[in-house]
């Protein structure tokens, strides 16, 4: 090992989640998480640390700060201690081949959550847990499209995190949405960075350039933390969020549905949080037969709506 790496290894914070001790026949798993910036975010940790404590996996979480560098450093520092496996969720999708190859050339396992990758060579990873985030901006589009009955509506959208694989998707779908819907209109399109403050400050900007909010007729956001964040800008100025200004957003977080309990907000569609459970199957499944899991697996998305928002509110807050 070199001096840098050892410094990396020295340097970064990792929290291990289900028992201290490696034991011969206990997995062990190094997962790079990109930080807290959603209540989404949050939720797939929390999931994380359950999914692997049913199953007997000791699990070390590295939190990257939405830093790839981090997430880089993490992935060696996890190499070095001789994991059987990686867990990464990807803040951006480029720039990964040379940490892969150095997992590949370890023998370690890779497997991306949430959020995919541009690598040429498809083998550097073993699998990806992702939803088709496509689809996901696609069935907003559609949504409100259906919504508005065919009127004009003046679209912002506020995008995830610059370089990120499901921002560059759902505004994909979206836009595929809109080409087949030319009722709908994107007039002003910015990245809120997957947060409910810069959710807030874009959307505040889009009013103020938008004559007070009023050429407005929807605000797409690529998750429901930036949709909340939104929701807080329109009440501010003076304009009734769901009715003035429709809200339409992805991922399925309690608040949104309290917000569409509450009038605030009009359709979500769900990410699940769920992404380890599938990945440390896949991972066991490749340990004890030597079966490789399909490139991809696909997570399930659903759209929900006002009518089932209180109680999906209910049910979510105490898994949340
Ligand atoms: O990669 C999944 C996205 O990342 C979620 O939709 C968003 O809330 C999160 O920050």
């Amino acid at each position: 090992m070199t001096i840098h790496k050892i410094i990396a290894v020295a340097a970064l914070s990792i929290v291990t989640v289900a028992g201290a001790a490696h034991a011969a026949d206990k997995l062990v798993v190094g997962f790079s998480q990109i930080g807290s910036e959603s209540g989404w975010r949050a939720a797939e940790t929390k999931v994380a640390k359950i999914e692997a404590g049913k199953r007997g996996i000791e699990l070390k979480i590295s939190d990257a700060q939405q830093k790839e560098e981090n997430q880089i450093k993490a992935v060696r520092a996890f190499i070095a201690q001789g994991v059987d496996a990686i867990f990464i969720a990807p803040v951006v999708a480029t720039g990964w081949e040379q940490v892969l190859k150095e997992a590949r050339d370890a023998k370690v396992p890779v497997i991306l959550l949430d959020r995919g990758i541009d690598v040429k060579d498809a083998s550097l990873y073993l699998t990806v847990v992702r939803s088709d985030a496509v689809y996901e901006g696609e069935a907003a589009g559609d949504w409100l499209a259906k919504a508005t009955s065919g009127k004009p509506c003046n679209v912002v959208e506020l995008q995830g995190t610059v370089g990120a694989s499901v921002a560059i998707d759902r505004k994909k779908g979206f836009e595929k949405a809109v080409a087949e819907h030319p009722s709908l209109k994107i007039i002003r399109t910015q990245s809120g960075d997957f947060t409910r403050a810069k959710g807030k400050e874009v959307m505040e900007s889009f009013i103020k350039a938008e004559n007070g909010g009023k050429n407005i007729c929807a605000m797409y956001a690529h998750n429901d933390d930036m949709a909340i964040g939104a929701i807080q800008a329109i009440k501010e100025a003076g304009l009734k969020p769901g009715k003035d200004i429709m809200v339409v957003s992805i991922d399925g977080v309690p608040d949104i549905f309290k917000a569409m309990s509450e009038g605030d907000a009009n359709v979500t569609v769900e990410l699940t949080p769920n992404m380890a459970g599938p990945a440390f199957d896949a991972l066991i499944a490749l340990k004890k037969d030597g079966k490789a899991p399909p490139k991809w697996i696909k997570t399930e998305t659903k759209l929900y709506q006002p009518d089932t928002a209180k109680a999906e509110y209910e049910r979510r807050k105490e898994l949340y």
